[in-house]
């Protein structure tokens, strides 16, 4: 026999629809309807239009993100010894963070459950990143989760469909309704899926800037807000970064190129902004679960991390020796005259990047480990005409005409201001913390 209804999905649509606030029964009732296919797409699309258009009160926020939660399960990590503390980037270009920090923050001696995902669009997926390692496996039972844990400290793999279902089928609906960009959707997606995860403490990067998804500092202020109020309501001690997405992060955009110099960092090198916002955010884990007296950037100095690293790789069947994958084919890019770097955007950066194949246009789509970007110059740097300024790679030579196009006007050379700055973001933007 069928469900009898509480509610119809027209009466909750005209609800929002008419700026009303959704009522605790009605959000609990359409987040579990939908789960269970008695909204269709089309009313749950509606919806979401009408609360991308009206907003959510924070009790609204709040109880939606509840729903989502209870639309699967909520791990546990009640059997590890050492506190739980997870990440979470809004994600942007040559974002790599997540390689480095979670064997780091596991090297400092806390646990790190990171349950991430692919990438979509023109910033890039931490999962598609490692899978450029041969034979790492990103989905892993809950077993297997808990033993990498326990066993390395850090992993880093695929969220079970089991977390946070409704989530799945609402993210995958936003994404082809235009719905994507509304605050009240973007933290309940993100928060619920964190929530659910089990962990006992978050810091979330909120990222800003011409290659981020909230590219108005102001907005994206405000996302933080709401997700840091979202995990404190839920127990969990949660901070956020405003960070800069202005430029491209470090010097590559890409899988494997990404995998590598997430490497060189692990091996106390790498890119100067890359290494600063690892330790920074490596110290707000840190302090989140109350661990002081471990200096994040000497664990990457001494090869700790770099440990932790390899048996993390190495637990979930990746070879942390193996050669990395390479593109087939590659060309220069050079600058077009002399003078300094006064910026890069971002966002052309990351297209270009998607373009030559690194990323996808269409869930499930495969996407090319060596494919992607080497910035050679970045804003501050002096260059020649002629100089390179990017190498582009991939598989598929005739994607290079497209990638070019997305570079037209990337960067801007010229003279140096009188003061000697660059007009850009600094790294850290906002620390919130309420
Ligand atoms: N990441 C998510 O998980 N959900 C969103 O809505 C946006 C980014």
């Amino acid at each position: 026999m069928s469900q009898v209804e509480a509610f119809s999905a027209a009466e909750v649509i005209a609800a929002k629809r008419d700026r009303h606030s959704l009522t605790d029964p009605q959000i609990d009732w359409v987040i579990d309807a939908y789960t269970r296919g008695a909204v269709a797409d089309e009313q749950m699309s509606a919806l979401l239009m009408a609360i991308l258009l009206n907003g959510m009160e924070s009790r609204e926020i709040s109880r939606w993100t509840d729903a989502m939660i209870n639309s699967g399960e909520r791990m546990s990590w009640s059997a590890l010894s050492r506190p739980t503390v997870d990440k979470h980037s809004t994600g942007g270009v040559g974002d790599k963070i997540t390689l480095p920090l979670a064997p780091l923050v596991a090297a400092c001696g806390a646990a790190v459950p990171q349950l991430s995902g692919r990438g979509l669009g023109h910033t890039g997926g931490t999962l598609d990143k490692l899978e450029s390692i041969p034979g790492w496996r990103a989905s892993l039972s809950n077993e297997e989760m808990l033993k990498v844990l326990q066993d390395c400290g850090a992993v880093i793999c695929a969220a079970g469909a089991g977390l946070a279902p409704a989530d799945k089928k609402l993210y995958a609906l936003r994404d082809v309704t235009a719905t994507v960009e509304a605050i009240p959707l973007i933290a309940s997606s993100i928060m619920s899926k964190k929530i659910a995860e089990g962990t006992s403490a978050l810091v979330l990067d909120v990222k800003t800037g011409a290659g981020a998804f909230m590219s108005d500092p102001e907005k994206a202020k405000e996302l933080a807000h709401v997700m840091v109020g979202l995990g404190k309501r839920a127990g969990v001690k949660t901070i956020a970064l405003v960070t800069a997405m202005d430029i491209p992060l470090g010097l590559t955009a890409g899988n494997a190129l990404e995998v590598r110099e997430s490497v060189e960092v692990l091996a106390g090198g790498g890119p100067s902004d890359i290494v600063e916002l690892t330790v920074l955010l490596a110290r707000e884990m840190l302090e989140t679960v109350g661990i002081t007296n471990v200096d994040p950037a000497e664990m990457l100095k001494n090869g700790k991390a770099m440990d932790v690293w390899r048996q993390m790789i190495s637990a979930q069947g990746g070879d942390p020796d193996a050669k990395l994958p390479t593109a087939k084919e590659n060309l220069t890019v050079t600058a077009q005259s002399s003078g300094t770097i006064l910026s890069m955007d971002a966002m052309k950066v990351g297209l270009a990047a998607w373009r030559l194949g690194a990323g996808r246009s269409r869930q499930g789509e495969a996407v090319q480990a060596g494919a992607g970007i080497e910035i050679h110059s970045k804003p501050g740097d002096v260059v020649a005409a002629g100089a390179p300024l990017y190498t582009l790679h991939t598989d598929t030579p005739a994607a290079f005409a497209r990638a070019q196009e997305s570079l037209t006007n990337s960067v801007t050379i010229g003279d140096l201001p009188k003061d000697g700055k660059i007009d850009r973001l600094p790294l850290v933007v906002e620390r919130i913390t309420d």
